[in-house]
């Protein structure tokens, strides 16, 4: 079915207004492919019906058009520079500190099917067992994984990968350890699983109910958000990580030119952000 240019603003100022997700000028043809099967599905002629259908809708049927619009593109250990980093500074960071405070809390903000928090889980699991006898124990540490679109969230709460996404960046050495093979599948192990919890969230909430993290994962999310939300997101995250806490955000994305309450610290090429020590919100 196609879209008109009038149906097509409709939509996309409604899939902002719920989830932050800007659709650009001529993405005409993505809301057409990622809706099509809804709108079959809600027996509407055309997408003007389905929105009518959206604004009566405040549940299922919002959550599902905005699950067929969101991106979840992620791999195992994504962004070699950004892991060197995890691997070399931001664990054994992490890992000096859970000698001495009972909990460190981690967020993964973003976590799409669940590689992003189970590649940390397994860093920090091989970096314990590399300190023997004197490592914290491995449920010192939580990781809280948010996402807005149940259905990547289901395939992470599950833990269960085909070999096409295992062959997306999974290393051998840890596809041996952490996984087990199920025929046609692979199922992360349970100490890597246990230490994970997932939950839908959407960023455009109130991030103060889930309390303050060590560190925080943000990426490759904000790309999709208007400069304004950008903005409102980065505040949120300063406020959310505790005083000595790390925030990690895509490659290609930066907190300049949004906010001045992060440092930016350079570690194996890889840009890491602490709050900064004298920061006045901006
Ligand atoms: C491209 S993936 C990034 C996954 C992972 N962080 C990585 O870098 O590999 C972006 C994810 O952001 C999620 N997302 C989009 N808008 C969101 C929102 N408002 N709140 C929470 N998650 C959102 C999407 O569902 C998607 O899974």
């Amino acid at each position: 079915m196609a879209i008109t240019k009038e149906e097509f603003d409709l939509i996309r100022q409604f899939v902002h207004e719920h989830s932050g997700i800007l659709v650009g000028d001529g993405k005409e043809y993505l809301v057409e492919n990622r809706l099509n099967v809804i709108l079959v599905k809600n027996k509407c002629d055309n997408f003007f019906q389905l929105y009518e259908k959206l604004k009566k809708d405040n549940g299922a049927l919002c959550v599902e058009v905005i699950d067929a619009m969101t991106t979840n593109e992620t791999l195992w250990f994504r962004d070699t520079s950004f892991f060197a980093a995890l691997s070399n500074f931001v664990i054994p960071t992490l890992l000096e500190k859970a000698l001495h405070k009972p909990k460190i809390r981690i967020w993964s903000a973003a976590c799409s099917t669940g590689q992003e928090p189970y590649s940390v889980a397994m860093l920090l699991d091989q970096a314990r067992s590399a300190m023997g006898k004197t490592a914290p124990p491995l449920d010192r540490f939580a990781i809280l994984a948010t996402d807005i679109s149940p259905s990547v969230l289901s395939i992470a709460t599950m833990g269960r990968y085909s070999q096409l996404a295992i062959s997306r960046g999974m290393r051998p050495a840890f596809l041996e350890r952490f996984f087990i093979n199920r025929g046609s599948y692979y199922e992360v192990a349970p100490g890597i699983h246990d230490i994970v919890t997932f939950k839908q969230f959407n960023l455009k909430e109130d991030f103060k109910p889930l309390g303050s993290f060590d560190f925080i994962l943000c990426r490759n999310v904000l790309i999709y958000f208007s400069n304004e939300l950008k903005s409102e997101i980065y505040r949120k995250l300063y406020e959310s990580l505790v005083r000595d806490g790390i925030l990690s955000i895509g490659a290609s994305e930066s907190p300049r030119g949004y906010t001045t309450v992060f440092e930016q610290v350079m570690v194996e090429g890889a840009a890491l952000y602490r709050p900064s020590t004298n920061a006045g919100l901006s």
